[in-house]
């Protein structure tokens, strides 16, 4: 029997790159393929143990180039694509929003076209909660599958938008499609631009570290496996043309995030600094999952274990971010905060 093929895109970042891991070990019969630009996000370090697997291959490309993905497309005609690349950080698109709208939306129109033009069985696009807004502070109230789409900030117009031209060519052309959903991800290899790698990493180099406005912003938190499980289930049982929302009742302030971090690793709460507050900092996000449950999926990480584990993995790999933070991050670092 032929193996099917599978391309991740994305899949040297943070939640692609787990979910690559993932996949790899999970089904050796599948091959898959490995595509991203490696931007300041990407990195293929983390591939060490799976880069001589036969089942897997990277291939660097830009998803906006047209041809290159064109002829990707034609010569492996891929039977799944599972679509992470993209500009993913919402502070650096409230300072320059143009690679969002490039990379995010002409990116995966890029994407959707070539699918198109194969018959392929799925494209799945991950997207986010935070193309539905915010919720207030009630805590009865979350984002269901059927909340109106209200994005707020650069980085979720972009996906907004992508979202709609998946759904677009599912309609218009039939291209068999799903769209997930997911709340914040933590865990392994997420890039310490982010909440909670930046608080770990600064707080264990006894450094400030900045709580945007009051801290009393909401976030659901999701840990990466059980969002690589989520994927995994929709990919393979997921209901043409359905969007999944992912995550669920895990729903902490930041400040909440920062302190459980800082008592953790036994340091002090002097290294919290208040700092001006995010642009359109959105107030609230929760997610209710009760259509992926009834799909099949259930997390296995509460936030406590989830954060218990994540702050082991960057006590063992400090290799790996340490030498993140030594590069343009700081370049990056300097102009964002002013602490
Ligand atoms: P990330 O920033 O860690 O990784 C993005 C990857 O995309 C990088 O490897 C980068 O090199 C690659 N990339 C960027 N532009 C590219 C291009 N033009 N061509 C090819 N590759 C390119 O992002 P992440 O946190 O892993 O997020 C993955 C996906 O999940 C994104 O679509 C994001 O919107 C979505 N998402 C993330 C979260 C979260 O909490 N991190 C939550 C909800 C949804
Ligand atoms: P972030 O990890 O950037 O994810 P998102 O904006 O996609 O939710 O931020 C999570 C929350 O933490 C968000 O409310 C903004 C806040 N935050 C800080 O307070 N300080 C920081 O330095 C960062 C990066 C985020």
């Amino acid at each position: 029997m032929e193996k099917k093929k599978l391309l991740v895109t994305g899949g040297a970042g943070f939640i692609g790159g787990n979910f690559v891991q993932y996949m790899v070990n999970k089904y050796p019969q599948y091959i898959i393929y490995n595509l991203d630009l490696l931007t300041y996000a990407g990195d293929l370090t983390k591939h060490r143990e799976i880069e001589q697997n036969d089942n897997y291959h990277f291939v660097k490309a830009d998803i906006t180039d047209r041809e290159v993905i064109f002829s990707l497309f034609e010569k492996e005609k891929f039977d799944y694509v599972v679509h992470f690349a993209a500009e993913s950080h919402v502070d650096r698109s409230i300072t320059d929003p143009g690679i969002f709208v490039q990379t995010n939306v002409l990116g995966t129109q890029v994407l959707l076209d070539a699918s198109k033009q194969i018959n392929i069985s799925k494209f799945l696009h991950v997207s986010t909660d935070e193309v539905y807004g915010e919720l207030d502070f009630d805590p009865t109230t979350f984002f269901t599958e059927d909340t109106p789409i209200m994005p707020n900030s650069p980085y979720s117009a972009s996906k907004a938008s992508s979202d709609l031209l998946v759904r677009a060519y599912h309609e218009t052309f039939n291209l068999p499609i799903n769209i997930t959903r997911c709340s914040n991800n933590y865990g392994p290899y997420h890039f310490p631009e982010k909440l909670i790698p930046l608080t770990i990493s600064r707080v264990l180099n006894e450094q400030k570290v900045p709580v945007y406005g009051d801290g009393k912003n909401i976030r659901d938190w999701l840990h990466v496996y059980d969002h690589c499980s989520a994927i995994d289930l929709v990919l393979h049982e997921g209901l043409d043309g359905e969007v999944y929302n992912v995550g669920g009742h895990n729903e902490l302030t930041n400040l909440e995030v920062v302190k459980t971090i800082i008592s953790t690793l036994g340091k002090s709460e002097e290294l919290i600094e208040f700092v001006v507050d995010r642009l359109g900092h959105d107030k609230r996000y929760a997610i209710d999952p009760t259509k992926l449950e009834q799909l099949g999926w259930n997390p296995t990480y509460t936030f406590k274990t989830g954060i218990a584990q994540t702050i082991q993995w960057y006590l063992d790999n400090k290799d790996w971010w340490e030498q993140i933070i030594s590069e343009e991050y700081q370049n990056y670092f300097e102009k964002q905060y002013t602490i």
